[in-house]
């Protein structure tokens, strides 16, 4: 059961396919996917999307173009063009019709050192070009254990919020909180977890800006299934998920989008 405000905030249901994949296996994924929905009657169910690899970009926007899943990248470069050897730039995405990608997840920030200052920027260079960033948040464990993770990721959020409101786009972003602890652990956070970090979230959104944080879509990653999407969903400001392993599953992640759309 959804609740109204989500209602309100479409929820928008993305599969991170990370670095797996390959075409035959994609196109298996994605026809079993859009063979769901047409069996599901061709209606939309939540806003699903796919964040595939940048390399399959181009064969998922042949696959999914003018269908009901929308497709984006896990990553992109702050810079424009130029000498920045392995790096793919927003228009890039562009070219391949791309409608988001994930910033500052987890896996970058401790895997590619990525700052909040570089997350920050990547974030700024898809809004100025009409793509939304899914912006990742999320505290470790230890954070977890020390009482701290709501200090945590609020100063995540602020870091990453702040230099998008002084560009006045701020209300067109996305967020995703993501435990550390909780991603491909099989652990989830509980609904009242996510709850209680998502409120703090959009408090600190609200603090820089009241109308945008009434906006913006507040996604849950980590560990999500379907067995424990619906529970998600009924939180008040869990607005969809950001689903790793399980979107590698048609049938799971077409059930996760069913369960965070109330259908
Ligand atoms: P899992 O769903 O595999 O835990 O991954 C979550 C995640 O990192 C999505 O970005």
């Amino acid at each position: 059961m959804l609740n109204s405000a989500a209602t309100q905030r479409q929820p928008w249901v993305i599969g991170n396919w990370k670095m797996n994949g390959g075409l035959s296996d994609n196109e298996t994924l994605l026809s079993d996917l859009l063979a769901l929905l047409e069996s599901h009657g061709g209606r939309p169910i939540a806003r699903c999307a796919v964040a595939v690899p940048a390399p399959y970009l181009f064969q998922t926007m042949v696959r999914l173009s003018g269908h009901p899943i929308g497709w984006g990248a896990q990553d992109v470069s702050a810079e424009a063009a130029g000498a920045f050897t392995g790096e793919v730039a927003v228009s890039m995405l562009q070219d391949f019709e791309a409608q988001f990608s994930l910033v500052g997840h987890s896996e970058r920030r401790s895997r590619h050192g990525e700052t909040d200052a570089l997350v920050a920027a990547k974030a700024l260079a898809l809004l100025q070009q009409g793509l939304t960033p899914v912006v990742c948040v999320g505290e470790s464990l230890q954070e977890r254990d020390q009482g701290r993770a709501l200090t945590f990721v609020c100063d995540q959020v602020r870091q990453a919020a702040q230099p998008l409101h002084a560009q006045g786009v701020l209300a067109d972003a996305a967020f995703a909180y993501e435990p550390i602890w909780a991603i491909g652990t099989g652990r989830s956070a509980s609904p009242e977890q996510a709850q209680e970090v998502h409120a703090a979230i959009r408090r600190t959104l609200a603090e820089i800006d009241a109308s945008a944080a009434e906006q913006i879509r507040l996604l849950y990653g980590g560990s999500v299934k379907a067995a424990t999407a619906a529970g998600l969903a009924a939180q008040q400001d869990v607005d969809g998920a950001l689903v790793g392993g399980a979107s590698l599953n048609a049938r799971e992640f077409f059930d996760i989008a069913c369960a965070m759309s109330d259908c």
